[in-house]
Order: structure tokens, then sequence, then C-alpha cells
């Protein structure tokens, strides 16, 4: 067992949902095993100043009762900074040099996959950490924080977002955050029930998600006695145009873990959409025989990109985030004072606490195609020709598997 008396508590990278519960879980973990632990500001920033602060914040437990599980983003505060590119040659020494003036130990960091590469860098500079797992992008091997919170806020704004669409008769294109993964659009689209997603996993054929388009939403209009319906499609920030490019944000510098802001994919599909409208001879008969026709005026049906950006991440956790939240806090102590440093927490189930090293979790988890096809067969378009799923006779098995 390692002798712990003071650990220093960070958050990283991009907020989301769950950490407040996570920072809430170590500090009355630690609290009754006799540990003390305090907020570092600022994420890794907050980590290389802290030699110069005067005071840190002890999570002790009047000030932890003071925050709100239930919101999202991080009373510790977050930073995008990647410590070995900060410009000092004793950068380190620093960083030691706060750690010592705090009497801090050990820290315990709350991140996805660039703040666990500067877990890692951390520990072999001889300062010892575990990891907590948190990204709304969920493209982690193990479960990460926030991404339950992220698909419930992008499947209610989806859902809500029907109403505007059907009254306008409008195509609606929901551009969603997640990084080069589309976990959240995936399931955030399904628990809408989008008629569409398309994720970076997937090459989009656009001719496929047009004729899908067409089909659904002509004979949704024509179907309804008021003539009204949408087509809703989320789209991941981090999908592909034709040539195979990522769409970025052409004023965004690259951060310091070699990323640029991703911005665009809701225009691109609104664009290749629109140019399949004004071509398709079909188009101007349909909007005659639903009354919408209107000569220069609206002659194609209206295609509108939404960007909901970091309203995703923001306002209030899932329940479950917050119960994963506080679990995974509590674990990260107790994998602390067993020593298990370089280690992420991956769950308690039962008496068992799960962990993976850092290096392993940190390494890119994408959608599972497999998964995918099974909504493919019910339905839903992913921008390609549907794959049917096939279940493996011999692999229906009759135990329980349990699941985060
Ligand atoms: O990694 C989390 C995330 O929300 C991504 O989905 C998104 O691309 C990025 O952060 C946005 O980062 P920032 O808040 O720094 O603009």
């Amino acid at each position: 067992m390692l002798d712990i008396k003071r650990i220093g508590v960070i958050t990283s990278g991009g907020d989301c949902g769950g950490l407040n519960a996570v920072i809430k879980g170590i500090a009355r973990e630690a609290y009754y095993s006799g540990i003390e632990s305090v907020a570092i500001p600022h994420g890794y920033a907050g980590l290389y100043n802290l030699v110069k602060l005067d005071e840190v914040v002890l999570l002790n437990a009047e000030r932890v009762s003071r925050i709100e599980a239930s919101l999202a983003g991080s009373e510790a505060g977050h930073s995008r900074v990647r410590i070995s590119k900060i410009e000092d040659p004793n950068k380190y020494d620093r960083i030691k040099d706060g750690l010592k003036k705090f009497k801090i130990d050990a820290l315990i960091i709350s991140g996805g996959d660039d703040t666990g590469s500067v877990v890692i860098d951390l520990i072999s500079q001889g300062i010892p950490c575990v990891h907590v797992p948190k990204t709304m992008d969920l493209d982690l091997q193990s479960y990460s924080v926030g991404g339950d919170s992220a698909i419930n806020r992008i499947a209610v704004f989806t859902r809500d977002l029907k109403t505007t669409g059907m009254s306008h008769n409008r195509i609606l294109v929901i551009e969603v955050f997640g990084r080069y993964v589309g976990h959240t659009a995936f399931r955030g689209g399904i628990g809408a029930e989008a008629d569409c997603i398309l994720i970076p996993e997937i090459p989009v054929d656009f001719d496929i998600v047009y004729e899908h388009m067409k089909t659904t939403f002509f004979a949704r209009i024509e179907r309804s006695d008021v003539r009204a319906g949408t087509y809703i499609t989320v789209v991941a920030e981090g999908i592909k145009t034709a040539n195979g490019e990522l769409l970025y944000d052409e004023t965004s510098p690259v951060d310091a873990f070699g990323h640029r802001k991703l911005a665009g994919a809701g225009r691109y599909v609104r664009q290749q959409l629109e140019r399949r409208l004004r071509s398709d001879p079909e188009v101007k008969d349909f909007m005659q025989r639903t009354g919408m026709f209107a000569q220069g005026v609206y002659e194609i049906p209206e295609v509108r990109e939404i960007v909901p950006s970091h309203l995703v991440r923001s306002g209030h956790s899932s329940a479950f985030d917050v119960n994963f939240g506080y679990k995974a806090g509590a674990a990260a102590v107790f994998l602390l004072k067993e020593g298990k440093i370089g280690n992420t927490v991956v769950n308690i189930d039962g008496h068992t606490i799960y962990y993976q090293p850092t290096a392993e979790v940190i390494k890119r988890r994408e959608v599972d195609l497999t998964e995918v096809s099974i909504f493919e067969s019910l339905g839903t378009c992913f921008g390609r020709k549907p794959q049917k799923f096939e279940y493996d006779l011999a692999e229906i098995k009759g135990h329980i598997e349990r699941h985060l």
C-alpha cells in the first residue's frame, strides 16, 4: 500500500457531464480513508503553475457539499495543455516543486486520450497518477464519464427539433461533437429516432442518403393530412468529404495535441442534399402535388443545418454519469492506495475494481459496425447500402452478460 496523505485532483481536456461526481467520489472516499484531497485548478495549466499559487482549495466535507454532482462541467476547471509542449526546460521540476509546496503525494486525473497521454508522461517523470476516464466522445477502450450525458442531450435536442422541422417541412441536418468517431451521433441519433446517421466510420455515399431522404420525406408529407413532415439527419463532426478530407474550421490553430477545430460537416451534408434536390426533375412535381411550390421562391424543400456545439456537453449530467462518476472517483482512490499507478479505472462491479493500463485505455475505439447493421436492418440510413444484421446461432447464449 502507498502511504498517501494528500491527493491532487485534476480535470483536463474538454469538460462534460459527470465530472463533478468524479470529484465528489474522490474527495469523499479519500476523506473516509483519512486522506486529504485538493483541487488543482485549470487542468494541466494549473499543475504547471501550482508553485505560484498561494493556496489550493481543500475538498473537505463542507466544500464538497457545495458541488452539485448533477451539473455538467467541472468545479476544478479545464484547459487543453500538453505539459511536454510547454517551452520551459524546467517544467517537470517546476511541477514537482508545486506538488511539494502543497504536500501533494499523488494525482488523480480525469480526462480523455490526450489527458491520458500526459498521465503517462507525468508517471515517467516520477509523479504518481491514476486516471479516471472522461470524454463525451466515448473513444476510449472503457466507458468514459460524460458520454451518456452527451448522448441524452443530443437525443433531446434532435427530438425537439422535429417540431420546427415538421412545421416548415424542412430537412434538418444536426452536426454534433464527437471528434474522429461517431459514438455520440450514433447513440444520440438512435435515441431520437433520426432517419439518417452519418459517422466517420462509414464513408458516406450521398446518392444513397438522397434516395433514402426522398423516399422517407416525400412519403411522410404525402401521407400526412396536413401535408407535414421532416427528415432528420444526425451527422458526426468528424465525417470525411468525398475526397477523404476532414472538415476544419479554417481559422482555428492546431492545438498542443495536434487537433484542429472540426467544423462544417453539417454544411457539407446540406450542400450535398441541396445539389441533388435542385437537379432532380421529380422534386418540382412533388412540390406542386403537395401544394408547396411557389415559382422562383420555394421550388425545392429547404435543408437547414443546426450545430448545437458545446450545448451537447453543458447543462446537466445524466443520472448514469453521476452514478458512474461517483464510483469511478472512489475507485481511483482505492487504486492509488494500492499503488496501481499508471492505470485507468474501468468500473466497480460487486466487490471487484476493474482497471486497465492507461496506455491501453487511450487507444481509439470506433463504432462497432456490426451493431450499426442492427439499426440498418430496422430502417435507419447510415449513408451506405444497408448491411443485413446476421446473428451467429452458435453465439446465442443463455447467460447474462453485464454491461455498463
Ligand atoms: O473531445 C471533446 C470535444 O467536445 C469534441 O467532441 C470536440 O471536437 C472538442 O471537444 C471541442 O473542443 P473545444 O471545447 O476545445 O472547442
